[in-house]
């Protein structure tokens, strides 16, 4: 039975941390908005948490890391979920190791992936991540287009002076051209210690989604996903989300998210009402979990409210 939470909002979408491992280390990172953390949850751990979840009218799951195909486990994890009754599962990635691992996902029930994908030019892609991997994730990519995996979202972050020029547009050309959705994203102030680069490189999305309307054929919003836009092109689509200072973001939000040490997090930007959901798994509690998941629901309210604005 779908639970609100005291502002009106249903929870229907779990987003699950299962490690805080990366491959790449992106100078931007907000690690989730979590604290280092001391455990990690198993694949049959997180299974059990989903499964309650589900009481609770959750029936999407994204799985984020860190990265998570660092985890060898990835494909069991999936597998596990896609068995729940869970309508949509979808993974956030970095691209570079899902040439090697897509199809065993697509097989164990995977439905979608996000795709990180700030830049199309090698030595940028290396300023931004540490790493010369730019080529492995084009292909990973291609690769989740040839199995099928549909819709493939690539995440553009918007950084300031690095890619809010020319190579935005690149990449629009890019994206529609594949069929893709482009997902340009403002860049957040969640850590405190990501103070002097929001400073730094937050650019808004204002100017270029005004670029956007101007050229898009159509616009629809998806309310029951932070009242995000998509805007509407012959055979693709641009999202915009931009959740700073934005209720509208906050007011139409449905999710909650799991950090990788098994807590319940209400709130990407906050880290003072986490709820231990992994203990109560441990001690073989369903009514622990269930109180659990009741707690954090009930915790859920807007970072950003109307009063923001
Ligand atoms: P789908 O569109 O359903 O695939 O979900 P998504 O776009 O939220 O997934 P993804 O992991 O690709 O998230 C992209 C970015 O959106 C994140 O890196 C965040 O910057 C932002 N974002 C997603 N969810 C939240 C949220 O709950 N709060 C805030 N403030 N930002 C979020």
């Amino acid at each position: 039975m779908e639970m609100k939470d005291n502002y009106g909002r249903p929870t229907t979408s779990l987003r699950i941390s299962i490690t805080q491992d990366c491959d790449l280390n992106c100078f931007y990172c907000h690690n989730e908005g979590c604290e280092k953390e001391d455990r990690e949850m198993t694949a049959d751990e997180i299974a059990k948490i989903v499964e309650i979840g589900t009481e609770f009218g959750m029936d999407k799951v994204k799985i984020t890391g860190g990265e998570p195909l660092v985890r060898d486990d990835l494909t069991e994890i999936i597998g596990a979920i896609s068995q729940l009754n869970i309508k949509d599962v979808s993974i956030t990635t970095n691209g570079v190791k899902l040439g090697e691992k897509v199809e065993d996902l697509a097989s164990a029930g995977l439905d979608r992936a996000n795709i990180s994908l700030d830049t199309l030019d090698s030595e940028t892609y290396e300023k931004i991540t540490g790493k010369p991997v730019l080529d492995k994730v084009l292909e990973g990519i291609d690769s989740a287009l040839d199995v099928g995996l549909h819709p493939i979202k690539l995440n553009t972050l918007m950084l300031d002076g690095i890619n809010d020029g020319e190579e935005i547009e690149r990449l629009m050309e890019y994206s529609l051209g594949r069929g893709t959705i482009l997902q340009l994203i403002e860049l957040e102030k969640v850590l405190p210690e990501n103070q002097k680069i929001y400073e730094k490189y937050h650019k808004s999305l204002d100017p270029i989604e005004e670029k956007i309307r101007k050229r898009a054929d159509d616009v629809d919003t998806r309310w029951l996903m932070q009242a995000r836009r998509k805007y509407l092109f012959n055979g693709g689509e641009i999202e915009i989300v931009n959740p700073m200072h934005n209720s509208e973001f906050c007011k139409y939000c449905t999710r909650l998210r799991m950090t990788s040490g098994g807590y319940l997090k209400p709130c990407l930007m906050r880290n003072d009402n986490l709820v231990d959901v992994l203990t109560p798994v441990r001690n073989g509690s369903k009514d622990g979990i269930r109180k659990a998941f009741e707690t954090a629901i009930n915790r859920r309210e807007p970072y950003f409210s109307e009063e923001e604005k």
